[in-house]
């Protein structure tokens, strides 16, 4: 079985976190051996930075401020952790990646696309996704339901800019998945459960 770097992306309250785990116990079952991380995070560094990023006034950082932090992170967590898993075969679900970046701080941040695509080049560089789920949900419902969720109530600082900033985000990933048809796939989000799993099964089943 060859290694396989899928990554999910898509605005707050979108499941992706539930269906994760619903696509890894399948593709367990079926005996890959998967690491399961998160962006920004997974090594300690990164989730000290992620701190910074999720927490505190919603104005504290620039959005070219925010890109390099993210990519920070990104960079530690790509060499101590999703290259080694690469290489040594298993296979990588990764929640959010380098297109979060482009939407949160790109399209809807303003922050200058050729910044974050030097970023990209630089740090991403060859390891792109072999595959990226885009969840797609309107953004009124999924700030309702992270709202009511009200889990990870510290990390909420994007939560809290406002519903025409995620307006735009929802238009930046549907835009990213225009650009990069092959790569990104749209996942309904406003089904329930059990449809929005079967639609990633039936995807990542095709890409494996
Ligand atoms: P999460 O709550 O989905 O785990 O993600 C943490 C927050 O960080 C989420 O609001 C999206 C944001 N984010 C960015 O703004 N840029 C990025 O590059 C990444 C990876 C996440």
């Amino acid at each position: 079985m060859s290694a396989l770097f899928i990554t999910f992306e898509g605005g707050e309250g979108s499941g992706k976190s539930t269906q994760i785990r619903r696509l890894a116990a399948r593709l367990q079952d079926r005996g890959r051996d998967l690491l399961i991380t998160r962006e920004p995070g997974g090594t300690p560094e990164a989730e000290a930075v992620r701190t910074l990023l999720v927490s505190g006034d919603v104005a504290r950082w620039t959005p070219k401020s925010e890109a390099l932090l993210n990519y920070a992170a990104r960079e530690q967590h790509l060499e101590q952790v999703i290259l080694p898993a690469l290489a040594s075969g298993r296979t990588v679900l990764c929640d959010r990646f380098m297109d979060s970046t482009r939407a949160y701080q790109g399209y809807a941040g303003g922050c200058d696309m050729g910044f974050i695509d030097a970023l990209e080049r630089g740090i991403v560089g060859p390891t792109r996704p072999n595959l990226t789920l885009v969840f797609d949900l309107d953004p009124a419902i999924g700030l309702a339901r992270a709202k009511s969720r009200g889990d990870a109530i510290a990390e909420d600082r994007y939560e809290r800019k406002g519903l025409a900033f995620h307006q735009k985000l929802r238009e930046g990933f549907l835009d990213i998945l225009r650009r990069e048809p092959k790569r990104c796939r749209l996942v309904d989000a406003s089904q329930d459960i059990e449809a929005v799993a079967e639609d990633v099964w039936s995807i990542v089943e095709g890409a494996l």
